[in-house]
């Protein structure tokens, strides 16, 4: 029986559950894949640390580059994290020295993956990160190898679990934004800095190699980004009262020969795919030629997830062919046009808290009609103790351009209490 000698370097949350993993399930990796998964060496920061996992003294490498020299190592495993640093050292010297590198490490392929799929594609060795992006989600074999037939024009969802537990349950709970973020932590949900989380930073990493791998580009970092920080009960619960609900979406999209790339939070209809999905759940939706529409869902984070993506990766090197990393040679792969979003359509919601007097209304709807945006519904509560109204406004579609501009100007007016809200609605 063939065999693959496997190093694991990084032995924490996500390391020392594959390494139990791979043990529990060498017979039947074995059978399915024709070939032996072998972990011969290991290695973390500190030797000593106590684990929840046993492993035999000879396993442990001195030190943690010595997998990219050995001779007998045919396999790396990177689970150390980071772009920079030691994660970095690690799979670029193991590329360089013809080993298969396998990686969990989403920060590290956004910043450094066309330079190290040109290494790997020059030695002749696989770099598989389907544990990269989305977890248990296997979106990128998905893309690589079961849609391989489609010219894909739109992938976007939900890519960031924490961001949409917190969203669910400020609807479903009743609860404000800090309160569910303070259970979403004591839960395991969010981490204890969770600011990529929330920002929408996590979602364009993600998104970036999604993308490149749907247009067969090289990763591109034109995105417009904005996170959940600023959404509040009161958003959530006009949404409901429009028929919608708040997602934060990512979408990398083809229009006219362009490329879209944006995160936000989204007004979606109530009774759409998207917005059934609750909780720490992912759900990725592409659109293609000639398969149509569609869609996977699952757990996005978490040991259990991620190993069932490093497994596969791991599977598809036991079966033993050199697969290109990004599905296309280096020399393939195009400099397509990515465009920001100002000129792009949305329709959109605006929330203005004003103080009530008269005048107002008409003000505000005036820098509308100014900037060539035209008003879908408009709703006006007042609140009389505290002498301030709520307004909002729906819009028909109208440049991104336009629709920024508003937000700018109203906010600079007197009568304006709190910073105003524009959420983009997809009605695409
Ligand atoms: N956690 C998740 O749900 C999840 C999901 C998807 C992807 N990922 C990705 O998986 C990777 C690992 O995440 P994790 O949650 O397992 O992280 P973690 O628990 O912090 O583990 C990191 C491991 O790297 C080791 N390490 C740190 N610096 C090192 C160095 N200089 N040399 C050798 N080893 C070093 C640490 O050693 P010690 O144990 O000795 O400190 C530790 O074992 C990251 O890229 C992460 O983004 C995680």
């Amino acid at each position: 029986m063939k065999k693959l000698n496997i190093a694991i370097v990084g032995l924490g949350n996500i390391g020392s559950y594959l390494y139990k993993y791979l043990n529990d399930n060498k017979k039947i990796l074995t059978e399915k894949n024709n070939c032996s998964p072998f972990i011969k060496y290991v290695s973390a920061k500190n030797k000593k640390r106590k684990r929840n996992i046993k492993i035999n003294k000879e396993k442990w490498l001195n030190n943690y580059l010595d997998a990219t020299k050995l001779k007998e190592v045919d396999l790396i495993v990177e689970l150390i994290g980071g772009a920079e640093g030691a994660a970095k050292k690690l799979v670029f010297n193991a590329l360089k020295n013809k080993k298969h590198v396998v990686t969990a490490n989403k920060a590290l392929i956004a910043k450094y993956g066309d330079q190290l799929a040109k290494i790997a594609e020059k030695n002749k060795v696989n770099l598989e990160f389907e544990a990269s992006v989305c977890g248990g989600v296997p979106i990128i074999r998905s893309l690589k190898e079961g849609l391989i037939a489609n010219k894909i024009s739109k992938i976007y969802g939900i890519f960031n679990g924490t961001s949409n537990y917190i969203l669910s349950n400020m609807d479903k709970q009743n609860k404000n934004f800090e309160e569910v973020l303070f259970s979403a932590k004591k839960l395991g949900y969010a981490e204890s800095n969770p600011a990529a989380d929330l920002n929408g930073d996590d979602v364009s990493s993600k998104l970036k190699i999604l993308s490149s791998l749907c247009f067969n580009s090289f990763l591109n970092d034109n995105f417009h980004i904005e996170g959940i920080n600023k959404i509040d009960k009161e958003d959530i619960d006009n949404a409901n009262k429009f028929g919608y609900k708040i997602k934060l979406l990512g979408y990398a999209e083809l229009l006219n020969d362009k490329i879209y790339q944006r995160v936000h939070p989204t007004l979606i209809k109530k009774d759409s795919y998207v917005a059934s999905i609750d909780g720490v759940l992912n759900a990725i939706i592409i659109d293609g030629k000639p398969v149509g529409q569609s869609i996977i869902q699952g757990e996005g984070a978490g040991p259990a997830a991620t190993t069932s993506a490093l497994v596969s990766d791991i599977s598809s090197i036991l079966r033993g062919n050199v697969k290109f990393p990004f599905s296309l040679s280096n020399k393939e792969r195009k400099r397509l046009k990515f465009k920001n979003i100002d000129d792009r359509f949305f329709s959109a919601y605006f929330r203005f808290e004003v103080i009530d007097k008269p005048g107002i209304l008409s003000n505000i709807t005036n820098i509308f009609s100014k900037n060539k945006v035209s008003i879908k519904r408009l709703v006006q509560n007042p609140n009389r103790n505290k002498k301030i109204s709520s307004i909002i406004i729906i819009t028909h579609k109208s440049r991104d351009k336009s629709l920024s501009k508003i937000l700018k100007e109203v906010a600079k007016k007197s009568y304006i209490e709190k910073k105003p809200k524009l959420i983009r609605i997809d009605d695409d």
